[in-house]
């Protein structure tokens, strides 16, 4: 599925795909990102876990290199974030979907794979993937809000990318969809891509094969989904974290 004869793409350097060392930031005074320490090996699901407001929009804004860090180091696939070589080997599915509301579902499917020198038939084979082949061609615009959203997943699946980081990619989604997308998600990991999810619905970490778990701009542990559920002493994942949160002095607000 990879494409290594490709010289524009990076080539597979090391085992790791994503390395922070000491990353924070500001925002508008705001410290948003408090000194992370993590690494994420290649071919791995790892599961952005957090209360609202706890950066995790932040985290991957700066991974795409469109969020300034204020210090630390940071490699994505080997690269610093924004570099020109890893264009194509990145997807992004932002938070707020950004989709052609006047396309088709698979005009706008087809438009990011030609951005990617993907074929017209693997982005149709990907909109049937996420559930739309029914409503290919209907204008985005027309669609309902799960709907909408799988028309963003979609566009960042089709370029087949090595890292893929997905803002909350099964919100609106029905339990059935949502495990069919899971296990979309771990074949493309099996295959050597390696995926950063941020979830509110926390059922969903037992997926990942490692969670970042973040609060008010702190990363309060990485762990697996069977660490997490030791650590907090309960099997409701939900709950668990919540107990972890619990067991953590609460460092005041971001500001300072
Ligand atoms: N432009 C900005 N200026 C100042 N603070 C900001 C700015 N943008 C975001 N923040 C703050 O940064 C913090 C982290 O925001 P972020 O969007 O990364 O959180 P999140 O974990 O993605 O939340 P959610 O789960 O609600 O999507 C929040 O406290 C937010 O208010
Ligand atoms: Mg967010």
């Amino acid at each position: 599925m990879r494409h290594p004869d490709n010289a524009t793409e990076p080539r597979a350097v090391g085992t790791t795909a994503i390395s922070c060392r000491g990353l924070h930031v500001r925002r508008g005074g705001n410290h948003v990102l408090r000194a992370l320490d993590f690494t994420v090996p290649r071919g791995s699901i790892t599961g952005l876990l957090g209360p609202s407001g706890s950066g995790k929009t932040t985290l991957m804004r700066v991974l795409m290199g469109l969020q300034r860090y204020t210090s630390g180091e940071v490699t994505v696939l080997g690269a610093p974030p924004g570099a020109p070589a890893l264009r194509r080997a990145l997807g992004y599915m932002t938070q707020s979907p950004s989709v052609y509301r006047d396309l088709s579902v698979r005009d706008n499917v087809r438009y990011f794979a030609t951005l990617h020198g993907k074929t017209r038939s693997r982005a149709d084979d990907v909109v049937d993937a996420v559930g739309l082949g029914s409503v290919a061609r209907r204008l985005a615009a027309d669609l309902s809000g799960g709907q909408f959203n799988r028309v963003s997943l979609a566009c960042a699946l089709v370029g087949e990318p090595e890292l893929l980081v997905m803002d909350e990619p099964t919100v609106g989604l029905d339990p059935v969809l949502r495990a069919e997308l899971w296990e979309h998600f771990r074949r493309l990991a099996s295959d050597g891509a390696t995926l950063l999810v941020s979830s509110h619905v926390m059922e969903e970490a037992r997926h990942c094969d490692e969670l970042l778990l973040l609060r008010e701009g702190r990363l309060l542990a990485q762990l697996t989904p069977e660490e997490l559920a030791l650590r907090g002493h309960n099997q409701d994942l939900e709950q668990a974290f919540l107990a972890i949160i619990q067991e953590t002095p609460d460092t005041g607000r971001a500001a300072s």
